[in-house]
């Protein structure tokens, strides 16, 4: 039986002092016997605070991206090491923001999955297709090209130590959700193409929804049968908001 996953991903938000207040509302709000995976995605700076913080809890602690180099000249970056030794479990992968946004492709989040899993951080990966591929019928045809290039690079069998996270570009940060069905439609899909390759990882990989996902819509789309919890932007950013998501995901 697979555990629900919660993840917030913070992106570029905070203060010291903000995600002070938000992780100690979070820590301080779950309760001991929470069984769904919590974990949140700090912006690098704020890591090793979080992780801190987070320390007696069970709260585990992700990046938002990571360098698919594993050290040297390469300014600006951060590596999968660095990350690893200040106590990041967790990266997010692929996300669509840092593909639209910063020109990141298919290969290339292959190559960040790699070296997360190189030194022992368990990648997010997100996969969703745009609106416009939506409306085009293609969105099978963009999960499954996204979801090859790391099956490709690094094989199925690396998908025992990994999450994915299906993240409908049209609806992240727009207030527009997925239904139930459309986002179980895809989830199904993406499980049913990695059970061609292997029946034991498809049923254990958690299948995680994101895009406006809040307390209002949670729980009908955890309740899909392939919905392993969510991948949280803007309502993670409220420790409210974001317990309530926990305690619907169990
Ligand atoms: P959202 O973001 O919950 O604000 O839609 C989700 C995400 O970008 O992971």
């Amino acid at each position: 039986m697979r555990q629900n996953m919660i993840a917030g991903n913070w992106k570029m938000n905070g203060t010291s002092d903000s995600v002070k207040t938000l992780i100690e509302g979070v820590v301080s709000g779950l309760s001991a016997d929470q069984k769904c995976d919590v974990v949140v995605g700090a912006p690098y700076v704020y890591i090793p605070a979080v992780v801190a913080a987070t320390a007696s809890s069970v709260v585990k602690v992700a990046a938002q991206d990571v360098s698919e180099q594993d050290k040297g000249a390469f300014t600006g970056e951060v590596s999968a090491e660095m990350l690893k030794d200040v106590g990041c479990e967790y990266v997010i992968i692929g996300h669509s923001e840092r593909r639209s946004l910063y020109g990141e492709t298919d290969q290339d989040s292959a190559q960040k999955y790699m070296a997360a899993q190189r030194h022992g951080l368990t990648p997010i990966f997100c996969i969703g297709e745009l609106l416009e591929e939506r409306e085009n019928g293609t969105t099978e045809a963009v999960c499954a090209r996204q979801l090859d290039a790391v099956i490709e690079a690094a094989g199925i069998a690396s998908l025992a130590n990994a999450v994915i996270a299906y993240e409908p570009v049209w609806a992240i940060g727009t207030g527009k959700v997925a239904s139930p069905a459309q986002a179980q439609e895809v989830h199904a899909f993406i499980r049913n193409k990695l059970a061609q390759l292997d029946t034991a990882i498809a049923e254990k990989v958690q299948i995680l929804y994101g895009g406006s996902m809040n307390p209002g819509n949670v729980a009908d789309l955890i309740a899909q049968p392939d919905i392993d919890g969510g991948l949280i932007g803007g309502a993670s950013l409220n420790a409210e908001d974001f317990l309530a998501l926990c305690q619907a995901a169990g």
